[in-house]
């Protein structure tokens, strides 16, 4: 998942309630279930009369939704918090909000740390956010960090018309995991798969309104098992039913645990088309030892078997994954064997981490941490080495010929950007290119981060 990346989210056209708009201006911080929320919070506050704003100096409202996965992650919230402070010095009336996994681990907490903030809404209750403005605006300073029984998404205004050819679609939420370094089962909660039929039905209504490609969203998104109408769905069930909606092109899914990488899922990779070659499968680490006592529950070997396995019915599968170095612990060995693993799997793409303890966490007791600087050191070979793999990877495209699902205009004049099957962002020009435009494409260079294409 691409944690880290600080996304202002853009332009959702929403719905407008009565008066002169106010603005809104949202921040996300870490994983794209952050950028779905984000555009579900943005649409829940259109019936209330707020309209997107990229700017903070404009808005009526500044929303923060915050990442607490690490400690970097977490202390952006209170940066920015800071930075607001001029803005709301100046505008009193200016309201200031902190949603997301920071809220929800941290609650009460942040308006104490800063009192400017006005309300703190945690990830289960987005769908309180309109009656919480309006306690704002009755003089109250709301928190709501509840896990509550129905589901937030039953209580959020329908999806708007989009202009985007992709989408996000949350499908499960929640981990049930506890891995021993990792704050998500305390901050999005236990592993809950929403009805089958609300996500068929909220598919459908995102392919009519244009979009071609839908990535299915889950803290472990392969441990999905919803309710339907004929019994319980598989992740692979629902791609499956998924791929017979005309004018659905792609299906993406992440993030995945290995664990529940199931045989029908396995199976979808061989043989449904629309099922895309490219899978985010993280990993952690490549020693036995470190594995066990990270409570991953599987080993190097069996990861690999596994990946044998998926590529065995898609040989071209491109992979993903996550790496931890300086789990404390870990011995120069340990870490070897991580290197040997990431050699053995052959990476398209990957994300590493520094080990950073998180409250209230297993890891977080130890005592026997890797000191920084070896910690760093390890890190920095990790990512030339996962840095060369993905730059093979990239190069291997040029001379072939792939499928680009055409995003947006380029940087420069003339120019779209896409996207290829194995996630790799694609340049190309030409006649009649236009968002949502499935391209054929011969690959002719490779630079950096993206790939350049002739229309073929
Ligand atoms: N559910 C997903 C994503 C979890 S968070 C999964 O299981 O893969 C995304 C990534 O952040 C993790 O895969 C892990 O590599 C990293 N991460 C999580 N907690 C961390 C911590 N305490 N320190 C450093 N990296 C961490
Ligand atoms: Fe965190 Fe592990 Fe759950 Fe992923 S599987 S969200 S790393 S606890
Ligand atoms: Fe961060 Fe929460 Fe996602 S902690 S990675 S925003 S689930």
């Amino acid at each position: 998942m691409s944690q880290d990346k600080t996304a202002t989210t853009d332009a959702v056209p929403i719905l407008t309630g009565a008066g002169a708009p106010k603005k809104l201006h949202i921040k996300t911080y870490g994983c794209q279930m952050n950028v779905y929320d984000s555009e579900r919070m943005a649409e829940a506050m259109g019936p209330e009369g707020y309209e997107l704003t990229d700017d903070p100096a404009q808005a009526d409202m500044v929303l923060l939704n915050t990442c607490h996965i690490r400690e970097r992650a977490a202390e952006k919230v209170y940066h920015e918090l800071g930075r607001l402070r001029p803005l709301k010095e100046a505008r009193p009336d200016l309201k200031i909000g902190v949603a997301g996994c920071v809220a929800q681990a941290e609650g009460e907490e942040i308006r104490r740390r800063m009192p400017l903030v006005d309300l703190v809404v945690g990830s289960q209750s987005y769908h309180k956010l309109p009656a919480m403005v309006k306690a704002v605006d009755a003089g109250k300073k709301p928190v709501d960090t509840e896990f509550p029984l129905e589901d937030k998404f039953d209580h959020l205004p329908e999806r708007p018309s989009t202009t985007r050819p992709t989408a996000f679609l949350t499908v499960q939420e929640g981990c049930d995991k506890f891995c021993a370094f990792c704050v998500v089962p305390y901050t999005r909660g236990a592993e809950v798969s929403r009805p089958a039929e609300r996500i068929m039905g909220e598919a459908n209504k995102l392919v009519a309104k244009g979009v071609r490609e839908i990535t299915l969203l889950g803290q472990n998104v392969n441990a999905y098992h919803g309710p339907g109408a004929d019994g319980d769905w598989s992740l692979a069930r629902l791609v499956r039913e998924l791929a017979k909606i005309d004018g659905l092109e792609r299906i993406r899914y992440m993030t995945s645990h290995p664990n529940d990488m199931e045989d029908d899922l396995i199976a979808a990779h061989g043989d449904e088309p629309k099922l895309m070659p490219y899978l985010h499968l993280p990993v952690q680490s490549g020693s036995d030892r470190v594995l066990k006592a990270m409570n991953r529950k599987h080993t190097a070997s069996e990861y690999i078997a596994l990946i044998e396995k998926i590529r065995a019915g898609r040989p071209d599968l491109v992979l993903s994954g996550d790496f931890i170095v300086g789990f404390p612990g870990e011995s120069d060995q340990d870490f070897e064997d991580t290197l040997e693993l990431v050699r053995r799997v052959n990476y398209g793409m990957a994300y590493s981490f520094k080990y950073s303890a998180r409250p209230g966490t297993p890891a977080a007791e130890r005592k026997d941490l890797v000191p920084d600087d070896v910690a760093d050191a390890r890190l920095q070979r990790l990512q030339a080495l996962l840095g060369e793999q993905q730059r093979a990877c990239q190069d291997a495209m040029v001379g072939r010929e792939c499928t680009v699902l055409v995003e947006k205009p380029g940087k420069l004049e003339g120019q779209w950007v896409g996207k290829s099957d194995y996630l790799q962002a694609v340049h190309l020009r030409g006649e009649g290119l236009a968002p949502g435009v499935m391209a054929r494409v011969r690959i002719v260079s490779a630079v950096r981060n993206s790939l350049h294409g002739e229309l073929i």
